[in-house]
């Protein structure tokens, strides 16, 4: 094999460790007023009900591709990352906040350098 070869192959496998395939969303109820919803190593808080009608947003479709929230009683979609109304019957923005999984430690490890 010669390294021409050796270095397509790398990056033929390389390539093939990214996708665009969604990561399978999770949302679920954190308490009587917040939901949770985790993309990946990303998680947003959201009211517990649409702002609309006061729909259970724990039974919201989510896109996790365009992170795209839909409430179940009217569809009124709501944009996660900035908790813009982007349709639907609903006049008013979503709050959101957003946090990232922290780091994860080596067993015994120190994250000091
Ligand atoms: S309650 Fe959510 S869109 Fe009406």
């Amino acid at each position: 094999m010669t390294s021409a070869d050796a270095w397509h192959k790398a990056v033929t496998a390389a390539a093939e460790l990214v996708t665009d395939e969604p990561v399978e969303p999770v949302i679920r109820q954190v308490s009587d007023d917040e939901v949770a919803i985790t993309v990946g190593d990303r998680e947003f808080r959201i009211p517990a009900e649409c702002p609309h009608r006061k729909g259970r947003l724990v039974h919201a479709h989510l896109n996790a591709r365009t992170l795209r929230v839909t409430c179940p009683l009217h569809r009124s979609a709501f944009d996660l990352a900035t908790g813009c109304r982007v349709a639907g019957p609903v006049t008013g923005d979503l709050p959101v906040t957003e946090s990232r999984s922290e780091q994860v430690r080596p067993e015994g490890g120190d994250t000091r350098r």
